[in-house]
């Protein structure tokens, strides 16, 4: 079997387990590429007999450069796929949005495979509850999944049906709630208006060549960023060596701050469940 993995990743989390599928994949004697989304024609993807696509979850989904990625795919006859995450707490409705959009261009998931991963969100504490996360138990099961997936392919093919993964659209939860809230529009309202401050800025491009949907530009003057397309990542603000991006997180920080306890919840249960690990005091999260 051909497969391509295709991921999205800022702070390598979702790279790292893109890496270790490969692993797998290759592991089980089938040939595997992998490839960055944003280098990804998607008129090459007729090419693989299974396709995988993974990203890290924003917002309780996933982000829009993805969806958007998924909506320019071509439509298929049923060609297999499948669907990989890393996430802080919660992975909400990520799989079960892109599973949606894929299905719309006719491909069938048939794995699933998600790991926690360190956050780093700007307007959270530094340090979070995911830290050294995925943790070897995690790297592992990611290349065990890889050296799975061509097999399930195949079973699913030859009529094992009932390995095809369901997916359930969450509504009821406060993060859902939240989720189906923050539309574009709303994150562009509830996040900070960031200004590039052209005495810092050194135009050494770290930004603009680091913005996964090309929404930064300071090659004019005045420098632009946040145009159309931003996904509010904040990447580029954390990135650049300078401190040239600012931003005042101040109110998203007193808006967000509720989510923590949240977020401390959904991992104590998975704790309690086996499916997580934590490597720091969560009362030391502030
Ligand atoms: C803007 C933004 C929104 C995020 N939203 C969520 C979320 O809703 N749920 C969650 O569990 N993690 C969330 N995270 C954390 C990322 O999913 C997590 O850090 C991920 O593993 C990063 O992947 P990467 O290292 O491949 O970039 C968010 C991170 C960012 C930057």
């Amino acid at each position: 079997m051909n497969v391509l993995v295709i991921y999205f990743s800022q702070t390598g989390g979702t790279e790292k387990i893109a890496k270790m599928i490969q692993k797998g994949i290759l592991n089980s004697g089938n040939k595997c590429e992998i490839a960055k989304i944003k280098s990804v024609d998607t008129n090459c993807l007729k090419d693989f007999d299974l396709i995988g696509i993974g990203t890290p979850t924003f917002f309780f989904r996933e982000p829009i450069n993805v969806r958007t990625f998924i909506q320019k795919m071509k439509n298929t006859d049923g060609k297999h796929c499948f669907v990989f995450c890393t996430h802080g707490s919660l992975i909400g409705n990520t799989f079960f949005y892109m599973n949606e959009e894929l299905i719309k261009k006719r491909y069938l998931v048939v794995g699933t495979f998600d790991s926690y991963s360190e956050s780093s969100i700007q307007f959270y504490p530094k340090i979070m509850h995911t830290i050294k996360h995925p943790d070897d138990i995690e790297i592992k099961e990611a290349e065990n999944f890889g050296e799975s997936i061509c097999d399930i392919s195949l079973r699913v093919k030859n009529g094992e049906i009932d390995l095809i993964p369901k997916f359930e659209l969450i509504e009821n939860t406060w993060w859902a709630k939240q989720s189906k809230a923050l539309t574009p529009e709303l994150l562009r309202k509830f996040y900070p208006k960031f200004k590039i401050n052209i005495d810092n800025c050194v135009k050494c491009l770290t930004c603009q060549e680091s913005c996964p949907v090309d929404a930064i530009n300071v090659e004019v003057n005045p420098p632009e960023i946040q145009k159309e397309g931003c996904i509010f990542c904040a990447y580029c603000e954390k990135l650049c060596p300078e401190g040239a991006i600012e931003a005042d997180w101040t109110m998203t920080r007193k808006g967000a701050k509720g989510n923590l306890k949240g977020y401390v919840k959904a991992l104590r249960e998975a704790e309690l469940q086996g499916k997580f690990r934590p490597y720091v005091d969560y009362e030391k999260i502030i």
